[in-house]
């Protein structure tokens, strides 16, 4: 493990060299590297790296809101807590550890003062395994420890680190219906053709397939989004005037980054006391380079 800002946090590494570095700071994502040590997440360079407040990139995890409907915190608050590492994590079903897997699980425990922002009582936990061919899997699991029901909303804000938004296609949301963000969450429905951009786009695409593609024409290569328990997909990009209202966000920088984040959005998951909910994410990179 490393520390930034007094903050520790823990580096995976595959056999190949592959990397990923999560932060107990939110449970964040923070960085994850190719074999070739090519980084595939954004991370803006005008980014706050001093708590409590969420870097700008990386995977900020969105819990228990999505947006500003519940709290006063935008996106829940889970992201701006300390997390600690998980010493007695649920066994790694159906992972032979000896394949030389590398994981590391991480959990957050609601407090008294929590309620303050969410009157609810849980536990939020977070396994994150680099596998052998270099791909990112995040799982992550609410429980209720409540003594009555509670609903989230959740979402892996992943901040993809792209060479050019305009040279960028987002495949498998097509035809599908979406929640627009900047219009109040009013419902469209998307066209027939891949997602392209050409001004800011904040949206909630509902009710969406197992796997979405993110196609870099100019990197030459394809990031693979699959998901389980996960039902809706954020796109966001702030283009240039929303760019320049964000403090922590270079102003150009919005050419080189797409959050596409797993979510579940839309209908609010719902949990009884002394259930647990499992929302998944695998992430994973393909070349699009002939050799
Ligand atoms: C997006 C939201 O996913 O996150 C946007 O849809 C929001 O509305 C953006 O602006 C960034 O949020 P924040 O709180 O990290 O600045």
């Amino acid at each position: 493990s490393e520390d930034e800002n007094g903050v520790s946090q823990v580096v995976l590494r595959s056999p190949r060299r592959a990397s990923a570095r999560i932060s107990l700071h939110g449970g964040q994502v923070r960085s994850w590297k190719t074999e070739k040590g090519e980084q595939l997440l954004f991370t803006s360079s005008k980014a706050n790296l001093k708590p409590p407040a969420a870097v700008r990139g990386g995977i900020p995890i969105c819990f228990p809101q999505f947006g500003e409907q519940v709290s006063a915190e935008q996106h829940g608050f889970v992201r701006n807590r300390m997390w600690v590492i998980d010493r007695n994590p649920a066994p790694l079903h159906s992972i032979d550890s000896s394949t030389g897997i590398a994981s590391i699980d991480l959990v957050y425990i609601s407090t008294d003062d929590d309620l303050r922002f969410w009157p609810h009582r849980f536990e939020l936990r977070l396994r994150v395994i680099l596998s052998v061919d270099g791909s990112l899997t995040l799982i992550s699991r609410v429980r209720n420890v409540d003594c009555k029901p509670f609903s989230f909303a959740f979402a892996y804000h992943t901040y993809f680190s792209i060479g050019d938004i305009s040279e960028v296609r987002v495949e498998g949301l097509e035809t599908l219906d979406y929640l627009d963000n900047m219009l109040h969450r009013e419902r469209f429905t998307e066209q027939e053709d891949a997602i392209t951009f050409e001004s800011e786009v904040d949206r909630v695409y509902v009710s969406t397939p197992d796997t979405v593609g993110i196609v870099d024409h100019e990197e030459k290569r394809t990031f693979v989004i699959k998901k389980e328990g996960l039902p809706d997909v954020v796109v966001w990009n702030p283009w240039d005037k929303k760019s320049k209202a964000i403090p922590d966000f270079g102003n150009n920088e919005y050419e080189f980054m797409l959050c596409v984040d797993a979510a579940a959005i839309e209908n609010p998951i719902t949990l009884k006391p002394g259930e647990e909910w499992t929302g998944r994410v695998e992430l994973s990179v393909t070349s699009s380079l002939k050799h």
